[in-house]
């Protein structure tokens, strides 16, 4: 397969293009570089510097590099970026998605993966939480996941494109190559791996939940496993695979919650040493549990995650953090 991978200058979509190439598939990157990195893309690997919204861009790298199918990473992705500015969001996750998607009608390719997120079921009645549960977004980011999950059964059943949305829960870990670099950084690990570098101590968001310690409890998977999980999926999306007949839909997350305090606790486990923190009051919209039902994943395109053992993440997270003191050079 020749496959496209939006934003796969990326943090997940620079590690799934090592899991194709090794799996003896040919990879194009689309990135504009906005938040990717140019260092994270393969010296073998074509780079086509721009965005999917951009219709030209698109027909043409459809056309004269013979794609076969998607993997869609690009996107806007945090959380609170989305709150305040909900007009980017949906400008480029949503309306820059239909360009991505009537490109690709327009050039006869019919096979995409999405990158969905945990976010469009907002704050769920029971945990671990199954695809078939409400989808009630709480956020912009959320919502416009949801708007292209949507646009991708419609377009399914009117125009035979073959999908599969996989909705993220906490992405963690490195490979050797590539590792978590976000301008601003929100999340929980690569913060705490900036407090053990000597940066500033790090907030733990809120000890006032109702489980078991009192702290937020999320499913971290390795961004690898991911990676493996969208080659499953891309495969899924075969013509004439009865698994995508019509729109797939999985969770895709280890299965198992930790809270915020056991994850620092790891943390100081493979760092070796206390860390600095300190509690503060919750963050805003965030829920209480979010943890991932898996078994769809598991059933439908045989993926079980097997590097997603909290400290392997957290170490190799911090393996790549001290191997690039600097992060990227470009
Ligand atoms: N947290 C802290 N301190 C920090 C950062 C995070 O205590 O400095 C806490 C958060 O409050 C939360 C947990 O650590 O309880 C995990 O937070 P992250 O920011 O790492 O991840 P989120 O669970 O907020 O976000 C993830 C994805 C989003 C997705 C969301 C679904 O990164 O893309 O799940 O709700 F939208």
């Amino acid at each position: 397969m020749r496959v496209l991978v939006t934003g796969g200058a990326g943090y997940v979509g620079s590690i799934s293009v090592e899991v194709l190439l090794a799996a003896g598939h040919a990879v194009v990157v689309l990135d504009d570089l906005a938040t990717g990195h140019r260092g994270s893309v393969p010296a073998e690997v074509p780079l086509v510097e721009g965005t999917y919204e951009d219709a030209g861009l698109l027909t043409r790298t459809f056309r004269d590099l013979e794609i076969d199918a998607v993997l869609h990473c690009g996107g806007r992705s945090l959380v609170s970026e989305s709150m305040r500015d909900p007009a980017a969001y949906f400008a480029t996750n949503v309306a820059g998605g239909i360009v991505l998607l009537d490109s690709m009608r327009a050039t006869g390719v019919s096979r995409i993966v999405f990158s969905s997120s945990a976010a469009v079921y907002g704050r769920p009645d029971a945990t671990p939480i199954p695809e078939d549960a409400p989808l009630r977004p709480i956020n912009p980011y959320g919502e416009t996941k949801r708007s292209f999950e949507a646009a991708l059964t419609w377009y399914g059943a009117a125009y035979g494109l073959r999908s599969a949305s996989l909705r993220y829960f906490n992405v963690a870990g490195a490979t050797d190559r590539n590792g978590e670099v976000h301008q601003p950084e929100t999340h929980l690990i690569p913060n705490i791996l900036a407090s053990a570098d000597g940066g500033p101590p790090i907030t733990l968001f809120g000890d006032d939940y109702e489980t078991s310690d009192g702290f937020a409890v999320r499913d971290y998977v390795d961004a690898t496993d991911l990676g493996e999980a969208h080659l499953a999926a891309l495969e899924a999306t075969a013509p004439g695979d009865p698994r995508t007949a019509a729109s797939l839909v999985c969770n895709l997350g280890s299965g198992v919650g930790f809270s915020v305090r056991e994850v620092m606790a790891a943390a100081e486990r493979v760092v070796g040493a206390p860390l600095p923190h300190e509690v503060g009051p919750r963050r805003e919209g965030d829920p209480a549990v979010l943890v991932a039902s898996i078994n769809r994943a598991a059933d439908v395109l045989g993926w079980r995650p097997q590097r997603s053992d909290l400290e392997s993440m957290i170490g190799s997270a911090w393996a790549w953090r001290r191997a690039h003191p600097e992060g990227y050079s470009a």
